[in-house]
């Protein structure tokens, strides 16, 4: 039999403290047939509350199971915190609703990598260095010719920023990699500039060089939309929503993407690789590519002439496999914070813009009747940050390949963060989780 225990005082009466992971408050008893395993408990600084089962397997030969992570936490973690229950985003403490009105990308994307807001002198160098090397490579560029025009840009993305360590081998150690602020800025800054060469290619058009008077949304904005042919002036509304759009995605602790960055990271693998296998992982529609996905359905009700009720009535039938994309969230069991922003920013954004969207009208509509069906409400399924986000992008005139490349441009220094957060922790080691195998037990090979 098996019994775990409330968590309770420890034997000897001591009060340990939790948060120098040495000593522990509480710890938890596990009862496991006649053995009762002791294990620490480890508080966080909201008053989350972890079992910590390292030493499981060693005191009872038993290891956890948990497909999909639902209740595992992989690592402590001071970048960003969730209250999915609640509805609550902070990035190193800020919470999101106050960084997306005040703030900008650049001042977000060093909040997250060095763990405070920085000084005007500090805002001022990292800008500089963002803006120094928004440059790519020459024969990188020539990269670019090989890929086919139907590529998708996820994929040319992930290749180039891998393509990138060959370049900047200084990086190949991250043991070894001495000026590691420089590696990052390199990547901030080009990873925009393959972006947007990815999108020029995709269509045919003449690569755009960066224009480094512009700020960094303005310049990713120049490359996406310049032609050699015209000016082009950056809207600066259209750099707000931006800003606010890349803020919004710049982090969001142990996601699918930023699991997969410390994954490959723990084996001592370069940051710019570590990368490209977050950007893979981000992909998916699933994760990432979820805000591809919520225009596409949103494009075939419009197509299909659908009645709003009617596809919900398909979501909802077992048999049909349609999900509501944008719906739902494995954190959020509430309205996600991000989508609440972004609603509001999509509706002023396609006001400044005059754009009459009969998408938004779709989406508005098909949240509307979900939030007032049992389905959703039992399940707590709510609009995520991808629900709203699309439409938005759409309207700047970023095509729906190019969605899922939005969300890794805005998640990269969310990714960096965790990276270095993992590389400076004394109990790093690799990642390598345990199964339990379940396939066929030894048999001989016929001869
Ligand atoms: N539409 C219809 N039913 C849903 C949906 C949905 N979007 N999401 C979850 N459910 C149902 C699911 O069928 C299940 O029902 P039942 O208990 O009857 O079997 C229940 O809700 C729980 O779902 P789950 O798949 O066990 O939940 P999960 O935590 O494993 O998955 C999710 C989370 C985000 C993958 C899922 O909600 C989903 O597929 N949503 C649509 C895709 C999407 O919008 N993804 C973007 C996530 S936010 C951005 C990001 O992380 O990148």
């Amino acid at each position: 039999m098996l019994t775990l225990l409330q968590s309770s005082q420890c034997n000897d009466g001591r009060t340990w403290n939790s948060m120098d992971g040495k000593t522990k408050t509480e710890k938890a008893i596990l009862r496991l047939d006649d053995q009762e395993i002791e294990l620490p408990i480890f508080t966080g600084s909201e008053g989350e509350k972890a079992i910590d089962i390292s030493s499981l397997r060693k005191q009872s030969g038993y290891i956890t199971l948990d497909p999909g992570y639902v209740n595992t936490g992989m690592t402590k973690s001071s970048i960003c915190f969730i209250d999915g229950e609640e509805g609550i985003l902070r990035y190193r403490g800020y919470p999101i609703e106050q960084l997306a009105a005040n703030s900008n990308f650049v001042e977000t994307s060093y909040l997250l990598i060095h763990g405070e807001l920085p000084t005007p002198e500090q805002y001022e160098q990292f800008r500089q260095s963002l803006r120094r090397h928004s440059m790519i490579h020459e024969d990188m560029r020539h990269f670019f010719d090989g890929f086919p025009s139907s590529a998708h840009p996820m994929a040319i993305l992930s290749a180039m920023v891998l393509g990138l360590s060959t370049f900047y081998t200084e990086n190949e150690n991250p043991e070894q990699d001495t000026d590691i602020d420089l590696t990052v800025c390199r990547l901030l800054s080009k990873v925009r500039t393959l972006a947007s060469f990815s999108f020029k290619k995709s269509i045919g058009q003449p690569f755009i060089y960066p224009d480094n008077s512009l700020s960094y949304c303005g310049n990713f904005l120049h490359m996406m939309f310049r032609v050699p042919a015209e000016p082009y002036h950056v809207d600066p509304e259209v750099e707000r929503a931006l800003n606010l759009l890349l803020i919004l995605h710049a982090d969001h602790e142990q996601n699918c993407s930023t699991a997969t960055v410390r994954m490959a990271g723990s084996a001592l693998t370069n940051l710019y690789a570590c990368i490209a296998a977050g950007i893979t992982s981000l992909w998916g529609s699933r994760h990432g590519g979820a805000n591809q996905a919520v225009l596409d359905q949103l494009a075939t009700i419009h197509e299909g002439d659908w009645d709003v009720a009617r596809y919900i009535e398909l979501v909802k039938d077992k048999n049909s496999s349609v999900r509501l994309m944008g719906f739902g969230h494995r954190v959020y069991k509430n309205y996600d914070p991000r989508a609440k922003i972004i609603k509001e920013a999509c509706d002023r954004l396609l006001d400044h813009l005059g754009v009459q969207d009969p998408l938004l009208d779709i989406a508005r509509r098909l949240e509307e009747v979900a939030l007032n069906d049992s389905y959703f409400v039992d399940r707590n399924l709510y609009p995520n940050v991808d629900f709203y986000s699309g439409i938005m992008y759409r309207a700047i005139g970023i095509p729906i390949n190019m969605f899922t490349v939005m969300f890794a441009l805005g998640r990269l220094p969310g990714w960096i963060a965790h990276w270095l957060e993992m590389r400076s922790d004394p109990d790093d080691r690799i990642h390598r989780p345990r199964q339990i195998y379940n396939g066929v037990k030894l048999r001989d090979y016929p001869v």
